[in-house]
Formats: C-alpha cells, sequence, structure tokens
C-alpha cells in the first residue's frame, strides 16, 4: 500500500474477492477497473452472506469510499438491483462513486451477446451471457453508451440511434422484442440516470486526490490473467484487460500509483467455459476437487472445470502483472490427498517441451501438462493461522510454487472464512510497508 492491486493469476474466480474485502479493512478507497457483472463473488460476514457483482465488497465497511471505474462496462439494472439490496439491509452506499466514463451495458449488448454465442454453435466460448463483450465492441468501434449519457435525454437517444443502426440485421429477429423498443429503453435508462445521479462521479480526479493524500486504494480486478483479451487463451477469454497494466487505465492512474501487484491462485486451477485448460482433471479427481472446493460458478451457477495447479501458466501470470507477492487461496481443499500433482511443463506435439507459457494457439491446443508429484498431507488446515501451523508437505507444496512462479506467497487461504487465512512475513511487510504496524497473525 497506498496503491496495491489484486488481479487474478489464473482463468478467475481465484477468491480474489476475499482478499480485497480482507485488505479493504486496512485500506481508504477500493476501486474496480475492468470488466462487469460477468464477475461475481460472496462475502461472508458475521454469518452474514452478500453477493456482489459490480459494487466493491468494501461498501460493507461503513466511510470507505467504492469507485466503479472508468475501465468497468456496467449494466445499470444490474447495478441498481445491488445499491437497493444494499440500503434494504441498512448498508451506507453514499460512499460509491461512479464514473461518468464508464460504459453502459445496453439491452441490445444482452441480445448479442446471446446472439453471438448461438452462431458460434460447438465452438462457442461459454460467455456469460451478460453482454460484455458486445459492449467492449462498442466502446472501440465508439458507439458506446456511457454513464453521463444517462444525464442527457437528447444525447442519449442519438447514441442510441447511432448505435442501434449498424446492428440492425443482426437484431432483426428481435424485432418485436419490448427491450429495443427506443422510447421505451431511452425512459428506461433516463429513469436509471436519475437513480445513479447522485453517485456520478469523476473519478479518475477523486483517485488522484486520495493517492496525493496518501490515502491507500486497492485496486481490485476481475477475471484473471489467462482471460486477458491480448495475452489470455484468445478468443476463449473476455472482452477487457484483467491484468495489473490496466488497473492504471480502467481507473485514470498513471503507472507510479501503484506499490504492491498481489495475484490470487487458487492451490489447483479452475475454469468456466471453453478454452485451453492443459492441467484440466477429467475423472474422480476433478469431481472431487469441485465438490470439496464448491466449485460452481456465482455469477451462473455452472460446474467449473478444475485441474492441478499449473505452474507454467502461472510463472506467466507473474511476469505478466509484475507480481510483488502471490495469494494462494483454498489450500485446505486439498487436504487429504496422498500424492499432489503440479504441471511444471507442457508437452507439445514431436515431443516438444515447453517451460514457458507457448504464445501459439495451436500449441497450446495441443498441449499435454507433464507434472511434478508432491507429497500430500492429511490433516485439515482450517484452524492454522501460522505457517508452523501447516503440516511439512502444506509448507514444501507453498515453497515449491513459489520457487517456480517467483513470487513470494503472501497469504494462504484455508478455508471459507474470513479469518481462516495465513499471514507470510513477506505479505505483512508489502502491505504495510516499512515502520507500520503489521496486522495480527489472525
Ligand atoms: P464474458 O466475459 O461473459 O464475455 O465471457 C468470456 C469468458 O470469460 C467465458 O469463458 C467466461 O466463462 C469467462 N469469464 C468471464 N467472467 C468470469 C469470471 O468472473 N470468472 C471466471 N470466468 C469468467
Amino acid at each position: 500500500m497506498p496503491g496495491i492491486v489484486i488481479v487474478g493469476a489464473q482463468w478467475g474466480d481465484e477468491g480474489k474477492g476475499k482478499i480485497t474485502d480482507l485488505l479493504a479493512e486496512h485500506g481508504d478507497a477500493v476501486v474496480r477497473f475492468q470488466g462487469g457483472n460477468n464477475a461475481g463473488h460472496t462475502i461472508v460476514r458475521e454469518g452474514e452472506e452478500w453477493k456482489f457483482h459490480l459494487i466493491p465488497s468494501g461498501i460493507l465497511y461503513p466511510g470507505k469510499t467504492c469507485v466503479i471505474g472508468n475501465g468497468v462496462v456496467i449494466d445499470p439494472k444490474v447495478l441498481i438491483d445491488e445499491l437497493d439490496g444494499l440500503r434494504a439491509r441498512r448498508i451506507d452506499v453514499s460512499g460509491l462513486k461512479i464514473s461518468a466514463n464508464a460504459h453502459l451495458i445496453m439491452p441490445y449488448h444482452l441480445l448479442l451477446d446471446s446472439a453471438g454465442e448461438a452462431r458460434l454453435g460447438s465452438l462457442q466460448i461459454g460467455t456469460t451471457r451478460r453482454g460484455i463483450g458486445p459492449c467492449y465492441a462498442d466502446k472501440a468501434a465508439r458507439l458506446g453508451i456511457r454513464v453521463q449519457d444517462l444525464l442527457d435525454e437528447k444525447i442519449l437517444k442519438k447514441k442510441i440511434v447511432a448505435a442501434m443502426e449498424p446492428k440492425r440485421l443482426s437484431l432483426r429477429p428481435h424485432e418485436k422484442d419490448p427491450s429495443l423498443d427506443l422510447r421505451a429503453m431511452t425512459e428506461e435508462y433516463l429513469v436509471f440516470g436519475h437513480r445513479l445521479e447522485q453517485h456520478i462521479a469523476d473519478t479518475a480526479k477523486l483517485m488522484w486526490e486520495l493517492l496525493q493524500d496518501g490515502r491507500k486504494v486497492i485496486f481490485e480486478g476481475a477475471q484473471g490473467a489467462m482471460l486477458d483479451i491480448d495475452h489470455g487463451t484468445y478468443p476463449f477469454v473476455t472482452s477487457s484487460n484483467p491484468l495489473s497494466g490496466a488497473a492504471c487505465v480502467g481507473a485514470g492512474v498513471g503507472p507510479k500509483d501503484i506499490d504492491e501487484i498481489w495475484g490470487i491462485s487458487k492451490a489447483y486451477t479452475t475454469r468456466v467455459g471453453a478454452g485451453p485448460f492443459p492441467s484440466e482433471l477429467h475423472e474422480e479427481m476433478g469431481d472431487l476437487i469441485r465438490q470439496k472446493g464448491s466449485e460452481f460458478g456465482t455469477t451462473t451457477g455452472r460446474p467449473r472445470r478444475t485441474g492441478w495447479l499449473d505452474i507454467v501458466a502461472l510463472r506467466y501470470a507473474t511476469r505478466l502483472n509484475t507480481l510483488t507477492a502471490l495469494v494462494l487461496t483454498k489450500l485446505d481443499v486439498l487436504s487429504g490427498l496422498d500424492r499432489i500433482k503440479v504441471c511444471t511443463s507442457y508437452r507439445g506435439e514431436e515431443e516438444a517441451e515447453f517451460d514457458d507459457f507457448p504464445y501459439h494457439q495451436t500449441v497450446l491446443h495441443h498441449a499435454t501438462a507433464q507434472f511434478t508429484e508432491l507429497p500430500g498431507w492429511k490433516e485439515d488446515l482450517g484452524e492454522c493461522r501460522t505457517l508452523s501451523d501447516l503440516p511439512d508437505a502444506a509448507r514444501e507444496y507453498i515453497q515449491f510454487i513459489e520457487e517456480r512462479s517467483g513470487a513470494p506467497v503472501a497469504l494462504i487461504g484455508v478455508g471459507p472464512g474470513r479469518e481462516q487465512v495465513v499471514w507470510t512475513a513477506a505479505g505483512r511487510a508489502s502491505l504495510v510497508g516499512p515502520g507500520a504496524e503489521a496486522p495480527a497473525a489472525a
């Protein structure tokens, strides 16, 4: 801190929400910088469950500033539902600030997302069908509707007409869909504008002011490195950049405002949607991890694909993000196994061996994982709070990951509860900085 970025180091769902929540307690502001309501996480606080898709969960701490940055795509209906849900549970939401420059997901984006997937048939990406891709496509085509447009009826209507015009052919099958009626859509979005107006702000300026003041800001990423539109397993990716570099552009700050970059990785791997996954498990072991780790999507409920930890991909994510630390979540899920496998290289066609993530899609699609086996442990980890509480084999596993990935482990998750974490010395030091007070071990 003061500027710490939290990113997913795998294919998303690494448990970023819980880590952001832990850090938010020590921070002043949390800002989301990319993605939209394709993301989702659940926070358990004193036995109460909270589900978030767009609003940073830092909103649960009174007095924290929570920002939805310009790089996020916002479905205003989902955002308003989330706000109403929080208000109904007596949460003060006045700290929420929404970038006037963020783009809006429109009804036609939802229809186009589903239609695009249907058209791809067996080649479909497995999107969350929340309109994310079509919304980012309009942003790049300069046909997007932004949050600030909600505040001007004339501009809003004009922009909707301009955005829909080139989509006429694709939207023809939905001609009668009431959500596409221009007048109804404009009116509905104007109402959204009135509801959100008090939160709309120049959030880039706000970030600058906070950082100038020496405030601690957490930049909360969504999805993960392997879903990055530039560096991930394209085209089986999301339509934004979940890498640390995007935190700057998506929040409106410069690279020098970032001090720490934490990558979150599960102790194994999961992926939702289609696309290559070299360390995937198909048989009983895959099922066991899915059940034990409750690997079902928060946003879509889809069962996640599961596999062993992939060090090739993790090292790639460490490099692309210049991670200063790794957080290893769900280590407890691996308890009870005799041996644990880790993917340490890929084998391509003609026996070619790859230690580094291959840039060519054909190589990746044919790659099979080569594994190193490590001893497992039987003990339940739920009560462990320090490294010395962990069984030797678990410590060996962590050390192996540190050495092979190239990033020190800062924090280890040993259960779903907020308190079920093990801080390492590296984690405490990087979180608080020299001379500051370290967070308690438990
Ligand atoms: P989209 O982001 O909805 O366009 O989906 C593109 C790909 O990213 C699909 O494979 C989704 O399953 C995946 N994806 C999007 N958001 C998440 C997430 O939050 N966690 C995991 N996978 C995601």
